[in-house]
């Protein structure tokens, strides 16, 4: 694990294996170990980095609302002070998905190929905003528990609820353990996102989307609607997968990020 000095706060990362460079970006309210079967599998063969994002993880914690472009600034910054010239392949789970969109924004340059799992390109409804508001309420007044209480069913798909106790156990010790203010800055971050579904057609880079079949969170046939408007994209479901399709299915998301990436 390296550890990055940005303007305001500290960054873990790692940074493992040589080749063309693929950046992971974690979902919420998560850190790095949610790619721990991506880190394993394309640390030989290629250069994987894999941040804590600022309030997450190992990484510092700063107050407020952290907003999706701050995540993608930061983002920059890590692949800087790594010395990654090159363009990277992104790849990036529900609010590192969200974050995607801000990076392919501000950063195009900085892009070979994108890859979203599990994730949206429209913005919340009020009434999901209104519910983040609470939950940052709630976060900073009594912690995790209750938040991480009300997220849990969503996080894995019915199939891993059923057949993988111990994986859903050990990610909601890791949801409960999260810090809560960097919890709350990123819930109100998410609630300020853009709707990026209008910039989806000027996306350039070839782009894989992956959903889990059983993922209520962002359903397939959203991400197959983001497929349809992207000019380089296309889609791949992961059977008996939910939210978190590459922990709960990582033998077959591996397949699909080697396949697209074997074509860039
Ligand atoms: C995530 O997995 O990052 C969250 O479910 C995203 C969200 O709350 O919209």
């Amino acid at each position: 694990m390296k550890k990055i000095q940005l303007d305001d706060c500290t960054i873990n990362v790692i940074d493992e294996g040589e080749g063309k460079p693929i950046l992971f970006v974690h979902g919420f309210p998560l850190d790095h170990r949610m790619w721990r079967e991506q880190r394993t599998s394309f640390s030989s063969n290629y250069r994987v980095i894999i941040p804590d994002l600022r309030g997450f993880g190992k990484s510092g914690v700063t107050e407020g609302t952290v907003s999706m472009a701050q995540f993608a600034d930061d983002l920059n910054k890590i692949l800087t002070e790594l010395k990654v010239y090159e363009p990277v392949v992104y790849c990036g789970l529900s609010m590192g998905g969200y974050i995607a969109w801000e990076f392919a924004r501000r950063y195009p340059e900085r892009l070979s190929g994108l890859i979203v799992c599990d994730s949206k390109a429209l913005p919340d409804s009020d009434d999901t905003r209104q519910t983040r508001q609470h939950s940052a309420t709630e976060l900073r007044e009594n912690g995790t528990d209750n938040v991480v209480f009300a997220m849990m069913p969503k996080m894995f798909g019915m199939t891993t609820r059923a057949e993988n106790k111990k994986l859903v156990e050990e990610f909601r010790q890791m949801m409960l353990d999260a810090n809560p203010e960097g919890m709350a800055a990123g819930q109100l971050g998410m609630a300020d996102r853009a709707d990026a579904t209008t910039f989806l057609s000027d996306i350039n880079v070839p782009t894989l989307l992956i959903g889990g079949e059983e993922d209520i969170i962002s359903p397939v046939l959203e991400m197959q609607e983001i497929s349809n408007k992207m000019p380089h994209a296309q889609f791949v479901e992961i059977p008996k997968a939910g939210h978190l399709a590459p922990l709960e299915k990582p033998v077959e998301v591996n397949d699909a990020i080697r396949k697209f990436i074997d074509q860039l």
